[in-house]
């Protein structure tokens, strides 16, 4: 399996011209003690610099130069790459940075789960440091540090470097063919598979978006159907084994890497602005439940860590190890329903006192030494269903596609969520019938008014369920919902 946590991007070829790279990172990864040291002693280092510029003395330049790279990397560079709180995703720095590549200037760009560094050319009247503020602004959803390395480097550097990305895109690639080979089996059971893809009526010329394209079984009948399709999926295993079993469709399928929180960002940075239909088939993949090293499963053992995106900053050892006993407590009740919640947080909290708590068995086997066994379920259940949610922010991603999704929709076009429980099927309902209502109404109105939400037709009034055949061959589809609506 490829280790690889970076990604690098080269653009078009290097033009030449006022080149600077800027490594980002994300607010409060770094202490401002640290920062303001550095900044110090940097601002002396580039005051001397300039001195040694004006007296032409280049020997001096030079070693200082050597001098500032060396402060760079022992103040910024090394602490964050081994910093716990950097907490910049790759899937969130790789939207922001595939969209800043589609501005002229941005020529390559390298991402690290903590860092950024984009190679920019200056063509205009804008400065280095105006440019970098307006990304910031630009992407309210990452908190960028204030003051990000920003180094001047000359033509020859600056295509020296892009020519390196090209060549870490390169060797990704190969990577990935081989992992291809390698990868173990992906067993997973499509559920609706029929429903969920009749309903967005697929079609010669119809641009689909599966935004959980998992192992590629709704997507692969789509594609069958004849529409073009976009998958998206954070997990790498996921796209790899979808885009094997999809190879006979690979001229209308195209995989993108990322999290559907940003689907929209992501699929118009790869030239998609509108589509007929979007499908979600939210929650986990079989393989990625059954593979005791992904870390989800409390029935065998395995490392404690639950990301579908491997490359993500928080695995569920960094909560149950870190996490306040009252967070703990919270993320238990409320996307576990667990009732014992405070009593399960509390003895996690002694126990990990004692070492720190990192297989998944460890932690079922305190969580069982709380809430012994009755019944059929394990009582550790409800806790690993409540910390894999945490760990994935499963409930505010969907929320984010919720909230985008229709604005990628064309007129007609139609919008399916599959849901496995009650709390992303109470998010849907939610959110569907707060846009199918043409008009809202409040006991101090004295008539309705039309509802400035109101943008989509429900398509299914109740939720469309498993029929009895599917639930014979998969039990798991028992708890799958399907919701549609359509874009006015
Ligand atoms: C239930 S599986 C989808 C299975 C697929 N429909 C099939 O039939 O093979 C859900 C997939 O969505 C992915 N996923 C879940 N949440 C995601 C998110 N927020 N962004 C991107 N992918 C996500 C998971 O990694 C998993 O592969």
């Amino acid at each position: 399996m490829s280790k690889v946590a970076t990604e690098s991007h080269a653009g078009s070829a290097f033009p030449g011209g006022t080149c600077y790279k800027v490594l980002l990172w994300e607010e409060g990864a770094l202490s401002p003690g640290q920062l303001d040291a550095w900044q110090a002693t940097r601002r002396e280092l580039l005051a001397r610099m300039r001195d040694a510029g004006i007296k032409g003395a280049r020997g001096t330049l030079a070693k200082l130069g050597a001098e500032l790279r060396e402060l760079s990397t022992r103040a910024v560079i090394t602490p964050l790459s081994t910093c716990a709180q950097a907490s910049l995703s790759l899937t969130r720095v790789g939207a922001l940075a595939a969209k800043l590549q589609r501005e002229e200037q941005v020529l390559a760009y390298r991402l690290t789960p903590c860092t950024a560094t984009v190679l920019v050319e200056l063509t205009g009247e804008e400065g280095i440091d105006a440019l970098v503020s307006r990304w910031s602004t630009s992407t309210p959803e990452v908190q960028w540090c204030t003051s990000p390395l920003v180094e001047a480097i000359s033509p020859a550097e600056a295509a020296e470097w892009q020519e390196e990305c090209r060549a870490a895109d390169a060797e990704s690639d190969a990577d990935t063919e081989a992992d291809e080979e390698n990868a173990p089996a992906f067993h997973h059971v499509t559920v609706l598979r029929e429903e969920a893809v009749a309903a967005l009526q697929p079609a010669e010329g119809r641009v689909l978006v599966d935004a959980t394209l998992g192992g590629g079984g709704h997507t692969e009948l789509m594609l069958e159907r004849g529409a073009t399709v976009w998958g998206i999926d954070q997990d790498p295993a996921a796209r790899r084994a979808a885009r094997k079993r999809l190879a006979a469709h690979a001229d209308r399928l195209h995989i993108v890497a990322g999290n559907f929180r940003n689907a929209v960002e992501l699929l118009r940075a790869e030239g998609l602005e509108t589509a007929d239909g979007i499908l979600a088939d939210i929650g986990i993949s079989s393989p990625q439940v059954d593979q005791a090293e992904r870390g989800f499963s409390f029935l065998a053992e395995g490392p404690l860590d639950m990301r579908m995106n491997p490359a993500a900053p928080r695995s569920a050892a960094d909560i149950v190890n870190t996490a306040a006993e009252s967070e703990l407590a919270d993320i238990l009740w409320q996307y576990g329903e667990e009732r014992a919640s405070r009593a399960i947080a509390r003895r996690i909290v002694q126990e990990r006192a004692k070492a720190p708590i990192t297989t998944t068995t460890q932690l079922a086997d305190i969580i069982a030494s709380v809430l012994p066994r009755k019944g059929k379920q394990h009582p550790a259940t409800r806790s690993f269903q409540a910390l894999r949610i945490a760990v994935n922010d499963e409930l505010g991603a969907l929320d984010a596609l919720l909230e985008s999704g229709l604005s990628l929709l064309k007129s007609g076009g139609r919008f399916a969520i599959i849901t496995f429980h009650s709390l992303e099927d109470r998010a849907v309902k939610r959110y569907f019938d707060r846009v199918t209502r043409p008009e809202i109404d409040r006991p101090e109105w004295p008539a309705p008014r039309p509802n400035p939400e109101y943008a989509a037709r429900l398509v299914t009034r109740k939720p469309i369920v498993a029929s009895e055949a599917e639930l014979a061959a998969n039990p798991r589809a028992r708890s799958a919902k399907l919701r549609v609506i359509e874009k006015l």
